[in-house]
């Protein structure tokens, strides 16, 4: 297999697992390493709030094993936060720090934070450079191709954040503005990937090994990231290593699929800090997520958002198996009366 190195590190180039505030957390990640993402990125923590000691800011800060190599990701627009906060971070040994200038979330933004700096390129460079000189782990930068439609400035601000030390680009193919709407703009990637001579990792609408190999394809990047495609679906990157090996790729069984929702909520219970009845709750937007596109799914979907234990969910497992089996019952009714359910946290 095809390896690429990324800030120092060696990995398969197939793809890695995009950083996801209140989705990709250590149970997800894990998983995800398990199916094959050949890197991983913590949620965004804010460099302010580690300053703070918030608590929970240094509990994203977690890594295990399992994960690595994995970095972690800092937001924030003051570069001597941000310097005291890769300080902050050495103790969890991240392979590498990664810089937030993507996040369209207001409350970031208008702190200047995360999409932001890419309206002040000069800033941006300060946290670069802050954060190199405070740290002994490689600094990358995640960035979008730019503010909004008339402030598209991907290529010159990628060759700012080189100039300033990052050490490798993820470019997520969509301005501020279009949040997750719209298509993610590959040719605008492919331009900054032949602009700067770092690493650049593409990523935006990345569904599976076709759209895979088109990224590759089309942009020339050195690896790709995935994020929403690997809700309930943590095979996308079994089916890209697939692939890339020409081996033939089997689809999870509903079976599989109920044993991984089942395991992932036993990981989220292992490793959340709060009380089993709150991770539980957490847990029902991951859980639903499972049975996306099968028979059933919003049923499924339904059931999951009213689940208060594991033993519930092992009980919706089993019925949504049978169900199926014997040629579908009214599975509105499983695992109890169906709330609508609630929409996922956004935020970047
Ligand atoms: C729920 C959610 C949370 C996200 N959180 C972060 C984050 O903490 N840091 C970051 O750099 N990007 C974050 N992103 C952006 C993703 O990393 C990625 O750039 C985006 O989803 C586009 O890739 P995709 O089309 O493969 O999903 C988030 C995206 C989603 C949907």
């Amino acid at each position: 297999m095809q390896t690429v190195n990324i800030a120092g590190m060696t990995v398969p180039q197939t793809a890695a697992l995009a950083p996801m505030a209140g989705v990709a957390d250590t149970a997800y990640r894990q998983l995800c390493r398990e199916m094959g993402a050949v890197m991983c990125v913590s949620e965004m923590i804010s460099a302010k709030g580690l300053c703070y000691q918030s608590k929970g800011s240094a509990e994203l800060c977690r890594i295990t094993e399992q994960e690595r190599p994995m970095g972690l990701q800092l937001f924030g627009s003051e570069p001597e936060f941000l310097a005291r906060a890769a300080e902050l971070l050495m103790p969890y040994k991240p392979d590498w720090i990664d810089l937030n200038m993507g996040c369209p979330v207001h409350k970031v933004v208008q702190t200047g934070a995360g999409s932001a700096l890419m309206r002040t390129p000069e800033l941006a460079a300060e946290c670069v450079q802050a954060v190199v000189q405070h740290c002994d782990v490689p600094v990358t930068v995640k960035m979008r191709i730019g503010f909004d439609a008339e402030h598209i400035n991907a290529v010159s601000f990628a060759k700012c954040m080189e100039s300033a030390g990052a050490a490798a680009l993820t470019v997520h193919g969509r301005t501020k503005s279009m949040l997750y709407s719209g298509k993610a703009d590959w040719e605008i990637i492919r331009q900054v990937r032949e602009a700067v001579q770092i690493p650049v990792i593409g990523n935006g609408d990345v569904s599976g090994a076709e759209s895979c190999r088109a990224m590759y394809a089309q942009t020339g990047v050195a690896l790709v990231a995935i994020g929403r495609a690997s809700y309930g679906n943590p095979w996308v990157f079994r089916e890209i290593a697939c692939a890339a090996e020409g081996l033939p790729y089997t689809p999870p069984t509903p079976q599989e699929r109920m044993e991984t929702m089942l395991r992932h909520i036993r990981m989220i219970l292992e490793y959340s800090d709060k009380p089993p009845a709150l991770a539980i709750r957490e847990a029902r937007k991951q859980t639903s997520w499972y049975m996306a596109g099968s028979r059933n799914a919003a049923a499924f979907r339904s059931a999951c958002f009213s689940l208060s234990s594991y033993e519930e969910a092992e009980t919706l497992a089993g019925e949504y198996l049978k169900a199926n089996e014997i040629g579908g019952l009214p599975v509105a009714e499983i695992g109890g009366a169906a709330r609508p359910p609630i929409p996922p946290s956004a935020g970047e």
